[in-house]
């Protein structure tokens, strides 16, 4: 009696463990439909929003945060935004040439300036963040694909030089036009010549002029440095605020043609003749 009833208790649990209650789908390893769906590949939408996901928290989420809550006085909040549900050209229209305050977000007031983030990454990356963010943290807005993205660039670009015209500039050039194209003079002034404020920066509470790079990196060093950007700003008072305005990584953003022709820009920023007195 006792064993009968140890065995049957035995091929109760058993069952209750691996049966997937009947679905004829689901057999040894594997116990229930959960886990037979995280094998599946993902198609669609949802690939879409996974990568979308993966390119925003590597390139948005820094500023945005991963919860799309923004962080106060440096990002807006995502979720929730009327500019995320706004259509697509005017929200493409924000990661491809940058935004500047004053802006209106879910009811507060923003007085930033956001650098081109997105200017960099390719049609199907940034359409996959968009999709992300129009469909992430309770916001609910159509999904982007890679074909709407590319309308829209053409939209927003008109104008700027074909790569046939950019190939016979000179690398000096077309630095100006990719130091353009990611918004450094919002943060660097026009033509890296300084004068925009950083509240309470070590550095007269401004953002660095770009004239005099030359006299301390070489081309390396710079490259380097844009690449890895600095979050953390000497601050003029240490008791005080984070200053708002910090410098972006770049890694990947700008690509290595451009980071090279962004240097021999700034190199050649450098005012010529001049006798400096250390
Ligand atoms: C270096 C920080 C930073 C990064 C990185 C960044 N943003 Fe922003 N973003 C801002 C700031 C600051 C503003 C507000 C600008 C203003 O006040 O005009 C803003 C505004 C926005 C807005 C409109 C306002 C809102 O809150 O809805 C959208 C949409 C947006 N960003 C999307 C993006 C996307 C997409 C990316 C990644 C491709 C990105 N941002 C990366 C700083 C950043
Ligand atoms: C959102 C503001 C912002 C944007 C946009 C920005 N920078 Fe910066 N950058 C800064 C800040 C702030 C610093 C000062 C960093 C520090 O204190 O170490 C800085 C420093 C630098 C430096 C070092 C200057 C020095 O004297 O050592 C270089 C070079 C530079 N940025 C290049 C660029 C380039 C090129 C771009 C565009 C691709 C760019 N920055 C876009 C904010 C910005």
């Amino acid at each position: 009696m006792l064993v009968t009833l140890v065995l049957m208790f035995a091929g109760g649990w058993y069952f209750d463990q691996h049966s997937g209650w009947f679905d004829p789908k689901i057999y040894a390893p594997y116990s229930d439909t959960a886990q037979l769906a995280a094998f599946q590949p993902q198609s669609g939408d949802a690939a879409l929003v996974a990568k979308g996901k993966a390119v925003y928290e590597s390139v948005c989420g820094i500023c945005h945060g991963s919860d799309g809550l923004g962080k106060a006085g440096q990002a807006p909040p995502l979720a929730g935004s009327e500019w995320v549900a706004k259509d697509l050209v005017s929200l493409a229209r924000i990661p491809l040439t940058g935004m500047n305050g004053p802006i209106q977000v879910a009811g507060k007031e923003w007085n930033l300036a956001m650098a081109p983030m997105g200017a960099g990454l390719s049609d199907a990356d940034l359409a996959a963040v968009l999709t992300y963010i129009r469909n992430a943290w309770g916001n609910k807005s159509s999904p982007v694909s890679e074909a709407d993205l590319k309308a829209a660039r053409a939209a927003i670009s008109g104008n700027a030089p074909s790569a046939a015209a950019q190939a016979k500039m000179t690398s000096v050039e077309r630095g100006h036009l990719v130091f353009e194209k990611y918004g450094c003079p919002q943060c660097h002034g026009p033509n890296g010549t300084g004068g925009v404020t950083n509240l309470n920066a070590k550095t007269a509470e401004q953002v660095p002029s770009l004239i005099y790079v030359a006299d301390g990196y070489n081309k390396a060093e710079l490259m380097a440095f844009i690449k890895r950007g600095e979050r953390n700003i000497p601050r003029k008072n240490p008791a005080g605020p984070e200053p708002p305005r910090f410098m972006p990584e770049w890694k990947s953003i700008v690509n290595p043609d451009e980071l090279s022709d962004i240097s021999d820009f700034l190199f050649s920023l450098k005012p010529k003749g001049e006798k400096l007195d250390f």
